[in-house]
């Protein structure tokens, strides 16, 4: 086995020093947290990414991610973080983060051609002494399989002349309590050396690093954890459904469940699943095992289960306005919330999304309120959030909880509105204070 270079066996003491240079590639929901990290660790952070208006954006101070404020631009810019669009500045770098995007293709197969065009901009200017670590989201050997024969082609070794690692994203948007600090960081390296130097990085910003064998181990971890995640809500959205089939609250039953103090981890249904991870991460595995001839059954069935709960949010709203003696057609249908999950404004994978567009096919006359979502085009139609007044909620026929922004206030929701389907059991507190307009609510 060769043994490695001067410049390698430097790295792991270069990126624990006070200033090395670190480029992160893909200044997303993702890339951009972790470049503010960085810069407040005393590196030099430099943002690759392919959008100019983004970089120009980011280097006036405006950020477009809910979790980083201005102030925190304004501090990493001080501290010398730049964004651009070209990628010579790798040369430059002690270590090279790649975080772009890793979506499905329309027949869910693994989109990974960002990896790839990132990867090969990257390792165009890769040079003998360098770090490169993988962050997005993607199935078991890529980092081995795709990154780094990116570099040998350039005549870099890995393990002696560079290293690489695969170190899983667990970013949640708009969690409070757990970010990039506090949250424990999986590391596995192509080698020993290589390990290393991927954890003296991430020691700069993470207070706990916990290291595995191999980048595919690291891979696979990820995709445990969205796949745990996915398979836990179908098995709790089978259970609305089961509990509708016996007329009985699913919500009361995973009350009650949640007082067993073990052994039992409370779920929530919904009106489906959102984001850039859950619904599609477990995808990436799926693929990768289907080359192996082997089926991941859970995977699939979760899929089945939970791709259907948008369907049964419109159900539930056409037996509710039949109650009405209203047809979905031409019914006046309030969304409230729109974005994946609470507090935040992303769209990506909205369940809501969904929902508009089987309302709308039934013609019914859809509108929307969102704080943090001003203005939404789906299937060329436009929509634009409306205000949350006592006129909105009570002119429209039924109203439609998807999203439980924290700031709804449901109280008011439920003294305005004619009809509520509350697909996140969101009034749960306002119905127990005013028992005698509860009938006006019908749960998922
Ligand atoms: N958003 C999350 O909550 C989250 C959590 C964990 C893991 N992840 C994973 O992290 C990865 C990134 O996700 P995200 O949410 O930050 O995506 P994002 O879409 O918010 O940002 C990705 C950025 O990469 C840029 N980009 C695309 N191709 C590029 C290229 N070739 N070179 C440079 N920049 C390029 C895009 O312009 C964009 O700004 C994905 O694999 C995702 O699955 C996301």
């Amino acid at each position: 086995m060769s043994t490695a270079s001067a410049e390698l066996l430097s790295l792991p003491a270069r990126l624990a020093g006070p200033r090395p240079t670190i480029v992160v590639v893909g200044l997303g929901y993702v890339g951009l947290p972790l470049c503010v990290e960085l810069a407040e660790s005393g590196a030099e952070v430099l943002g690759l990414d392919v959008h100019a208006g983004l970089c120009a954006q980011l280097n006036e101070g405006r950020s477009h991610v809910g979790d980083i404020s201005d102030a925190q631009l304004a501090r990493a810019r001080e501290a010398g973080f730049v964004a651009g669009i070209d990628a010579r500045v790798v040369a430059r770098a002690d270590a090279v983060v790649i975080c772009v995007p890793t979506p499905l293709r329309k027949t869910k197969d693994p989109d990974i051609s960002y990896i790839v065009a990132a990867g090969q901009a990257v390792s165009a200017h890769a040079r003998k002494g360098q770090l490169f670590v993988l962050e997005s989201t993607t199935y078991p050997g890529t980092t081995e399989e795709l990154l780094v024969p990116m570099l040998e082609e350039r005549g870099l070794t890995v393990g002696v002349d560079v290293a690489v690692a695969f170190s899983p994203e667990r970013v949640d948007p708009g969690n409070p309590k757990y970010g990039i600090r506090n949250t424990p960081k999986v590391v596995g390296g192509c080698s020993p050396l290589c390990g290393n130097a991927a954890e003296a990085l991430y020691r700069r910003c993470c207070d706990h690093v916990h290291r595995v064998s191999t980048p595919a181990t690291a891979e696979t971890v990820k995709l445990l954890e969205n796949t745990f995640r996915m398979v836990n809500i179908a098995l709790v959205n089978e259970f609305a459904l089961i509990c509708r089939q016996l007329g009985l609250d699913v919500w009361e039953v995973i009350e009650a469940a949640s007082t067993k103090p073990f052994g039992f981890m409370p779920f929530k249904p919904g009106p489906g699943l959102g984001g850039h991870c859950i619904p599609i991460d477990p995808h990436y595995l799926a693929w990768k095992l289907r080359a192996h001839n082997f089926t991941a059954r859970f995977v699939e069935l979760a899929d089945a289960i939970n791709s259907k709960m948008p369907d049964h949010v419109v159900e539930v709203l056409t037996d509710v306005l039949n109650d009405a003696e209203r047809a979905v057609k031409g019914s006046r249908v309030l969304i409230l919330g729109v974005a994946y999950k609470p507090d935040i404004s992303d769209m990506r994978e909205s369940p809501a999304l969904e929902v508009i567009t089987h309302l709308a096919r039934k013609q019914a006359n859809v509108s929307y309120h969102d704080p943090f979502v001003a203005r939404l085009a789906i299937e060329e139609r436009q929509y634009q959030s409306v205000a949350l007044t006592a006129a909105t909620l009570s002119e429209a026929d039924a109203v439609v909880v998807i999203t439980d922004h924290r700031s709804f206030d449901w109280d008011f929701v439920l003294k305005h509105s004619r009809w509520i389907v509350d697909a996140r059991n969101a009034t749960v507190k306002a119905r127990a204070a005013a028992p005698e307009l509860a009938k006006k609510v019908r749960t998922i």
